[in-house]
């Protein structure tokens, strides 16, 4: 998105400005094998992200592919049942903030005053606690617009209908009214009453999109979750896009949840930024601060992987390389680890990346018998013969191996044809505020476990 300048910021509205609270969510997906679909994994497509949408901003969301960006704004939008925690929707200050005084706490160690003042919260504003009049008033608040407008336009009903359905169902006009409003935000998309009786094939992609935008607008909302809206348009017609939807938010003080892959647009779009990858939440903060001055080798690493913004710093981490991780099989410690150019040994090396590492290298893992498991840090591996246990060692001690994993490595022993080999013992990597409102889960930045051996590192990263 090179066409399109970078907008001012907005002043933000300060009564009521918590528009959407995530908090501690979580999205897994059963993975089923077998005649008997047994349950023998979970796809952790959003693993325990929270933040805030403040109202009349856009936060962008980025990330590459499955990092589970849709999945969050279909929580947010109510069509997904969280598999744990929550989304808030419009929550005063006071609310927001007992919200997270009480979700600090262990459950165990709440009053009884105390649960039942987080049970009155979670009923009257976690959106998949709301029922009834609640829930109808959040559905009409809480608009979505997809990347593929022809598949979620009917190709069989009117564009009349399609804009005029949310009305309907809503009972909110009929008649000639209905067909007046719907005209007004046909004419508030650039689109007119020419279009009414037309079917969405007979439209181009920018049209259709417009087309999307007006029925989220049908009913007023207050906040549309935009998931890849330009992202299947091109360049040209995707400004036109994004202007219009800028000038609807100035117009309508919507509030947007902006997700995409394409760093310009969200630059173009958002006031704040979340950068997901394999579901976490790894850096957050202005679009500033995100652009200007990274904190995370992820976020670094995909300004690099953009050409169009890679003079905006001078950047450290190399391009991106190598796969996205399984989210059914996440790595430990920061889940960046795998790919990480920076990485340290106190990232949280595990079993699984010593035999990926040993994977084409000769190194006897094709008579790899079995890896018997005590933990993702810990295991015992058979081999064929001592022979290949043997080569197995003498690799994984050799400069073969990166010196980082080598460091984590506290255990590798050889007993005959076993190979027990044992790293450090590292926790989940953690979200914290490095510069203000400005978070990362980088333990460059934030310290997390660092060894004091790496502590060279960090000076060398400028952490
Ligand atoms: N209904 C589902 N059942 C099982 N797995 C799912 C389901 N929906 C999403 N997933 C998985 O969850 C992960 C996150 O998917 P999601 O669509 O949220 O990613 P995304 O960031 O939007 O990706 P993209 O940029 O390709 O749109 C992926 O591994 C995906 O395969
Ligand atoms: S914690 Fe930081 S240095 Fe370590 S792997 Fe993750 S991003 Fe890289
Ligand atoms: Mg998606």
């Amino acid at each position: 998105m090179k066409t399109v300048p970078a907008r001012a910021a907005r002043p933000i509205p300060v009564k009521n400005r918590n528009l959407v609270t995530v908090r501690n969510l979580r999205r897994y997906f059963p993975i089923r094998e077998g005649a008997l679909q047994r349950v023998v994994g979970h796809v952790r497509a959003v693993d325990g992200v929270s933040f805030d949408v403040r109202r009349g901003e856009t936060v962008g969301v980025v990330g590459e592919s499955g990092c589970g960006k849709t999945t969050l704004g279909r929580c947010i939008n109510g069509l997904l049942p969280p598999t744990d925690g929550g989304v808030y929707f419009d929550l005063g200050d006071d609310e927001h903030a007992r919200l997270d005084a009480l979700t600090a706490m262990p459950s165990e160690a709440r009053t009884r005053e105390q649960a039942a003042e987080l049970e009155r919260l979670d009923r009257t504003h976690r959106v998949d606690r709301l029922r009834g009049e609640a829930w109808r008033s959040y559905r009409r608040n809480c608009q979505v617009v997809f990347q593929d407008a022809f598949s979620s336009l009917n190709p069989r009903q009117l564009v009349k209908d399609i804009v005029g359905r949310p009305l309907k169902v809503y009972r909110e006009a009929s008649g000639s009214e209905l067909m007046e409003r719907v005209v007004g935000l046909l004419e508030s998309v650039g689109l007119g009453r020419q279009h009414l009786y037309r079917y969405p094939h007979q439209f181009s992609g920018g049209q259709r999109q417009r087309i999307s935008i007006a029925r989220a607008l049908a009913l007023d909302p207050d906040f549309i979750v935009l998931d890849e809206p330009t992202s299947a348009l091109d360049v040209s017609v995707q400004a036109q896009i994004l202007n219009l939807l800028n000038d609807l938010q100035r117009e309508r003080g919507l509030t947007y949840l902006f997700i995409s892959h394409d760093l310009g647009v969200v630059r173009h779009m958002s006031d704040r930024i979340v950068v997901m990858y394999v579901g976490e939440i790894v850096e957050a903060g202005t679009r500033d601060d995100v652009f200007n001055s990274p904190l995370h080798p992820y976020t670094e690493a995909l300004l690099e992987a953009s050409p169009e913004l890679a003079h905006d710093t001078d950047r450290r981490a190399g391009a991106l390389e190598g796969r996205v991780p399984d989210p059914a099989r996440p790595p430990q410690g920061c889940r960046f680890h795998t790919r990480c150019p920076v990485v340290t040994p106190s990232c949280g090396f595990e079993v699984d990346d010593a035999v990926r590492m040993l994977e084409g290298r000769g190194a006897g893992l094709d008579h790899l018998r079995g890896v018997q498991r005590r933990s993702a840090f810990e295991a015992d591996l058979s081999f064929d013969d001592e022979e290949f246990a043997g080569l197995m060692v003498r690799v994984l001690e050799g400069p073969e191996t990166p010196a980082e994993m080598r460091e984590a490595m506290i255990g590798l022993t050889r007993s005959g044809s076993t190979v027990a080999i044992r790293f450090r013992d590292i926790d989940r990597v953690r979200l914290e505020e490095i510069r203000p409102a400005h978070v990362t889960s980088c333990i460059l930045h934030t310290g997390q476990g660092l060894d004091p051996g790496d502590r060279h590192m960090r000076e060398k990263n400028g952490g």
